[in-house]
């Protein structure tokens, strides 16, 4: 009977009923679980526009760069603070239409970063507005393609008040007397990247962790340690894509940190207060986002110090402790 070289119908017998359980195994079981999946507690259904941003986002196939799985091996802890769940893609679980099923955003290939907890790290819109237009305005050394067809060029008198316009430094712009102003589907997309945050887990879940990796480097900064995590780092992951690396901002859109007064101010009240608050004082610029949720007070004095300490700035560090005594102060007068 499973002598295969004569017997041609026991071999396809086999291979069928050996496929159809793999199939049940590693496809319909796992589907029928997931039928039980149950959004996290502190997650929120998408709105109308984060759905629209998400069928753009799939619509220009940015998945073909971008992941948005965090996995449970130690080098994804950049990306998220835990590995990703089947709850985390509950809402995202629709059909697009009739004849389209519900999208998969989990990617395979991450030429560009993974964008689970992007809503976390890049909060500003003006930022994602620079860099769909053209990536290379705010990450010179970008490889990510722009996206032009999602804004329109007009002429000054043609713009109106309830429209956005991108300050688009002038050696981007091809044509060089318009503005560029953001196409709905522009802000729809923006919206829903900013909406791309990790829920928080809920007690009835038990907490997923990260596999951690064999080579363990030794002596890295624990908490242990009074030292301060690495400032430099820090300003890159988190200030640099706005104020970019050498410090000098980009007119129109982020100051120059090199040589700014509230930078190298005698006293750092303000400075850190604009880390931890966000600050929109100057209509020649954008909104910087406030950062109190994402930076720990640790993490705050480094960057400052970095500042302070770069491109030619010269003032005194200052410690975390002076962080914290602003941050209480704030958080009293916001009871
Ligand atoms: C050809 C590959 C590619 C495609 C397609 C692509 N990206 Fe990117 N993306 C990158 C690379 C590489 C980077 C890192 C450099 C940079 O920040 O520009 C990046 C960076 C980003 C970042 C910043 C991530 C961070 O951690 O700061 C966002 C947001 C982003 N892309 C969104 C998108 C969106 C939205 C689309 C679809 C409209 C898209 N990307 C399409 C390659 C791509
Ligand atoms: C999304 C873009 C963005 C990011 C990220 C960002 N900033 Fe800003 N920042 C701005 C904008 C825009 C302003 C100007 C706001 C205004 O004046 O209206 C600003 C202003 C400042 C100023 C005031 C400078 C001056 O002389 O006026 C400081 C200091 C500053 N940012 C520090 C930081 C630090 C430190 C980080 C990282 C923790 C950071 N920023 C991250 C956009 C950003």
């Amino acid at each position: 009977m499973f002598n295969f070289h004569k017997n041609h119908r026991s071999l396809v017998i086999v291979s069928l009923l050996v496929f159809m359980g793999l199939s049940i195994l590693i496809a319909i079981v796992p589907a029928y679980q997931m039928q039980e999946t149950q959004p996290l507690a502190s997650m929120q259904a998408l709105t109308s526009q984060e759905i629209s941003g998400l069928k753009i986002y799939t619509s220009e196939n940015c998945m073909a760069c971008h992941t948005q799985q965090v996995r449970n091996i130690e080098m994804d802890n950049v990306w998220g603070e835990r590995p990703s769940l089947a709850s985390d893609y509950y809402y995202s679980k629709m059909r697009l239409d009739l004849w389209r099923q519900s999208p998969s955003l989990l990617g395979s290939e991450r030429t560009g970063p993974d964008l689970t907890s992007i809503g976390k790290r890049q909060p500003g819109p003006e930022w994602h507005f620079l860099h769909l237009y053209n990536p290379r305005i705010v990450v010179v050394e970008s490889i990510m393609p722009g996206y032009p067809w999602l804004f329109e060029e007009k002429n000054e008198n043609e713009i109106h008040d309830n429209e956005v316009t991108i300050p688009v430094p002038k050696k981007f712009l091809k044509n060089k007397n318009k503005k560029i102003v953001a196409t709905q589907k522009a802000i729809d997309l923006v919206i829903y990247l900013q909406s791309l945050k990790q829920a928080s887990l809920t007690q009835e879940n038990p907490e997923p962790f990260f596999i951690p990796s064999i080579k363990k480097k030794e002596a890295t900064n624990t908490s242990a340690n009074s030292s301060l995590p690495d400032g430099a780092r820090l300003y890159m992951s988190t200030c640099a894509a706005c104020h970019q690396a050498d410090g000098k901002g980009l007119a129109g859109a982020f100051p120059p940190l090199a040589g700014s007064k509230i930078v190298t101010d005698e006293n750092p009240e303000l400075l850190i207060k604009i880390i931890l608050q966000g600050y929109d004082a100057r209509s020649e610029y954008g909104l910087m986002p406030g950062f109190a949720e994402q930076l720990s007070d640790e993490e705050i004095a480094a960057i400052v110090n970095h500042e302070r300490s770069s491109w030619g700035n010269k003032a005194e560090a200052v410690k975390s402790e002076d962080v914290k005594e602003i941050r209480d102060y704030i958080n009293t007068l916001n009871q």
